[in-house]
């Protein structure tokens, strides 16, 4: 089994029913989302990827194990987003019910979340709806994220997440961080973006 991919095999396979259930909360590939369902997803968003930003910054052992936390925060790409769209910010609630970021497998379970969603945001960006299309290049920082580089980023988290999540107990730690980030991200979201009415309740 190739060692670089087996803990991150094992971190989507174990959170896939939870990522579908956070994408059913991003109502912003809907064929009538409109500005209104942008703006709140690009606050929603904001509000939970701020803090836990700020919590992946100040913990050492991310720090130490390489994963260089300023330069993969996508906190600032969604304020200016906002600020292209002529909304403040600051004045954005921040989510206060956020996963615990204490061990270092935890934290990069927790990690996995914020750095996987790069890989999604390139698809979402390539099929925005009518309404929402010409925003790219204006107010889709978020989306684009990372760019070019979004691959290469991608593998070097894969180098760390295979160097350090390297025992079982580990990767089980990981798994527990990832699942806790998507459902404290699903209850943030929930009261603040559109709800998917049948689709939600079919998969309650
Ligand atoms: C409408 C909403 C969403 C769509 C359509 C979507 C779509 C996708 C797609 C297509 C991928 C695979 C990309 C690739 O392998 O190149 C992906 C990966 C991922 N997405 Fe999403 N996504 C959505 C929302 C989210 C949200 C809200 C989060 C959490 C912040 C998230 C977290 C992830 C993670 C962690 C991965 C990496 C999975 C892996 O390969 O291990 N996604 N998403």
């Amino acid at each position: 089994m190739n060692p670089v991919c087996e803990p991150l095999r094992r971190l989507k396979d174990d959170t896939a029913a939870l990522h579908l259930r956070a994408e059913l909360h991003v109502r912003i590939l809907d064929a009538d989302a409109t500005l209104t369902d942008y703006r709140d997803y690009l606050a929603a968003m904001l509000g939970y990827h701020a803090p836990l930003e700020d919590l992946l910054g100040a913990h050492d052992g991310l720090g130490a194990a390489g994963f260089d936390a300023p330069r993969r925060r996508r906190a600032p790409m969604l304020a200016a987003d906002l600020c292209a769209l002529s909304d403040d910010p600051r004045e954005v609630p921040r989510c206060t019910a956020l996963p615990a970021v204490t061990s270092l497998a935890r934290a990069l379970g927790v990690a996995y979340v914020l750095e996987g969603s790069t890989l999604g945001g390139r698809y979402i960006l390539a099929r925005l709806p009518p309404a929402l299309a010409g925003l790219r290049g204006h107010a889709t920082a978020f989306l684009t994220g990372h760019g070019p580089e979004t691959g290469a980023r991608w593998r070097d988290f894969a180098a760390i997440v295979a160097r350090e999540l390297n025992t079982p107990a580990a990767e089980a730690e990981a798994v527990a961080g990832a699942r806790e980030t998507f459902e404290r991200l699903i209850d943030w979201l929930a009261p603040r973006t559109r709800a998917a009415g049948a689709a939600l309740r079919e998969a309650s």
